[in-house]
């Protein structure tokens, strides 16, 4: 099959990716694409699908690893959502917080880079299941947004006078769940907040991934030690099969109740990708940064 690129993904791991690569490869990542001509009849032309074709404008395959979007994705959904809340973001959000934290009802949940891709699906999630939600962000027009989502507290990090301090403010009695996206130094001040039998999801480090120095040391053993916390590293690749599209479903749900609000932040051009890459590592973005090939 012939493939063209509809949308296309731009996602901070590939910072950490790139870090392999030599000049003249191809940058790795995720597409949603269209068949433009097919010897596949398990692909006819007109099958949309999303792919791992790395940033490219045309593609071909033999139908090997391409997955075709559900035959009843709405008309009302951009297909785009395939790359964010309904794909690997929302799915990184929904496990984190369900099965690594282990989120219960009436627990207190912290989330960085809450703004972002994940993060603004794990803040939403927490609220349906009954959580309180503190939510940091890089702008005011970020902590706007998370408000507007339910957050019980959201704060600009960038400019508030002491992290402690308003994390302590914000949850007197600690956290039960922290949903780490930044990791670094952030981390080392959230994680002497946690209660006792705290969980702790290590999903993402983007304040470390631009660096080239020393890594800033880890959180204080006699911490972890002595409220008893649990902290996991995982990736969203870890559930796949029934698991999978089960939460692929109820995310769908959501999305169409209105549970689940979504953002896209919407590059034109696939000549673009590399600035919106680069923007989405400054924190130009609210919610999901997608390129519109
Ligand atoms: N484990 C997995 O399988 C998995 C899957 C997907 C994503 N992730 C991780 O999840 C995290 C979020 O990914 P995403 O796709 O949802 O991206 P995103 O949050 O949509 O975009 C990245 C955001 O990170 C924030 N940021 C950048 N540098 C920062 C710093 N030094 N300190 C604090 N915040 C910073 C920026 O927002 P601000 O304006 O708030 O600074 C930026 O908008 C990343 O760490 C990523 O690696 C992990
Ligand atoms: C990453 O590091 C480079 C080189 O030091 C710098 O030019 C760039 O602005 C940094 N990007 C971010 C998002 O901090």
């Amino acid at each position: 099959v012939l493939l063209e690129a509809l949308f296309l993904t731009v996602d901070p791991y590939m910072r950490i990716a790139s870090k392999r690569l030599n000049e003249g490869d191809t940058m790795m990542g995720q597409q949603v694409a269209r068949v433009v001509e097919s010897k596949n009849s398990a692909f006819p032309k007109g099958t949309i699908v999303a792919a791992f074709l790395g940033w490219t404008s045309h593609s071909i395959s033999d139908g090997k690893d391409l997955e075709k979007l559900p035959k009843e994705w709405p008309d009302s959904i951009p297909l785009s959502l395939a790359l964010g809340t309904v794909g690997m973001t929302g799915i990184t959000a929904y496990f984190g917080l369900l099965e690594i934290c282990g989120v219960k009802g009436g627990e207190t949940v912290m989330v960085n880079a809450a703004a972002g891709a994940v993060g603004s699906v794990v803040g939403q999630i927490a609220k349906l299941k009954g959580c309180k939600v503190v939510g940091a962000a890089g702008s005011d027009d970020k902590v706007a947004y998370l408000k507007k989502l339910g957050f019980d507290v959201a704060f600009n990090y960038k400019t508030i006078e002491s992290l402690k301090e308003t994390l302590k403010k914000a949850s007197p009695d600690g956290y039960d769940c922290y949903f780490d996206n930044v990791g670094g130094e952030f981390s080392n001040t959230v994680i002497p907040q946690m209660k006792t039998f705290g969980r702790i999801a290590i999903c993402g480090a983007i304040s470390t991934y631009n660096g080239t120095g020393v890594l800033p040391p880890g959180p204080p053993p006699e911490i972890v030690i002595y409220q008893q916390l649990r902290m996991e590293g995982f990736l969203a690749t870890r559930w796949q099969g029934d698991v999978r599209q089960k939460a692929l479903k109820d995310l769908m749900n959501w999305v169409l109740e209105g549970k689940i609000q979504y953002h896209e932040y919407v590059t034109e051009g696939f000549e673009n990708m590399p600035a919106a890459f680069m923007g989405m590592l400054k924190g130009d973005n609210l919610g999901k940064t997608i390129v519109k090939a």
